[in-house]
């Protein structure tokens, strides 16, 4: 490896949003905002204050809005400068300095690990991260930074995991293996089992919108056969790595919300803006009188 920090973040983004018909018809579910921000946003910002300086989004037909939001809006910023409304102004700009960006396109939505195998050359041979734009997570240390942080310790790819009870569980890669006797938090991988009937899931870690990776992923990708639904899946992939190299789920701390499922998402808007000094008491309020 050419480098073992985790210094790139990729962005899968290529996907229909079927769940969040029909607004994602001509909205990319990963532009959806949560309060006042899109969803992806939140993951960006996750990715910079785990040390990621270089984020890859993929992207596919119909989803160039995400592009238009990173980069400069001058109409937008010249209105905002001769109206004098210089906070506007600040927030706009923000957006666009945040981060260096790069964009590599899925042409086909082949599935997540195809995604994923698309920013292969803008990799290269270092560890890097995934996160799903759509499963946002308020932590008190941001989710990836706990991995990295975990990354650190054993530079083996590492998984987020969380706690499924029930027939939800049957919605997810699952995890099979033991708990790691030297940190409370990891769990050593012997198995990974994609989407299981409730009565076949190996165990309750389901694994949600986070990874890190060694860069060995690429090569196995290539030579993985398409899974279920017809797509390259991410898991199968990850399955193959297991062969060669030791694999970790991670129990992070934190809330998360599939906010690319319309209850989710709901909940998250109702927790996050709950949390906002300008939104929070007007909004408990509300609440507060709702009969229900
Ligand atoms: P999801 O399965 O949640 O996204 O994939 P989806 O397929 O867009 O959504 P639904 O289930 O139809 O509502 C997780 C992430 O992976 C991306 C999606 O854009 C999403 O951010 N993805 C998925 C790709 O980039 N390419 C794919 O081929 C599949």
């Amino acid at each position: 490896m050419t480098s073992t920090k985790v210094r790139k973040a990729i962005f899968p983004a290529a996907g229909f949003g079927t769940r969040f018909l029909p607004a994602t018809k001509s909205i990319p579910k990963e532009m959806l905002a949560l309060v006042d921000k899109p969803i992806i946003q939140y993951g960006v910002e996750e990715a910079l204050a785990a040390g990621c300086d270089q984020i890859v989004i993929v992207t596919g037909r119909g989803k160039s809005a995400i592009e238009d939001y990173f980069d400069i809006s001058y109409e937008l910023e010249c209105t905002l400068e001769k109206r004098g409304k210089l906070d506007l102004l600040a927030v706009s700009r923000q957006v666009s300095q945040m981060v260096r960006l790069s964009y590599v396109r899925q042409k086909e939505a082949l599935g997540l690990g195809h995604a994923v195998l698309m920013a292969r050359d803008l990799v290269g041979d270092e560890p890097f991260a995934v996160i799903l734009p759509d499963d946002v997570i308020d932590a008190p240390t941001p989710c990836l930074r706990q991995m990295v942080d975990a990354f650190d310790q054993t530079h083996s790819s590492i998984l987020a995991t969380q706690i499924i009870e029930g027939p939800a569980i049957s919605s997810y890669g699952v995890l099979d293996g033991k708990a790691d006797p030297s940190n409370p938090r990891l769990f050593n991988v012997s198995d990974l089992v994609e989407k299981p009937q409730p009565g076949d899931a190996p165990s309750n870690h389901a694994i949600i919108g986070r990874y890190i990776l060694t860069p060995a992923i690429f090569d196995v990708l290539e030579r993985t056969p398409l899974g279920a639904g017809g797509e390259l899946q991410l898991t199968d992939g990850i399955r193959g790595l297991l062969a060669t190299e030791k694999v970790c789920g991670f129990s992070f701390e934190g809330t998360r919300y599939d906010a690319g499922d319309k209850l989710g998402m709901l909940k998250a808007t109702v927790d996050f803006a709950l949390k906002r000094d300008d939104l929070g008491p007007q909004l408990r309020a509300y609440l507060k009188s709702l009969k229900l």
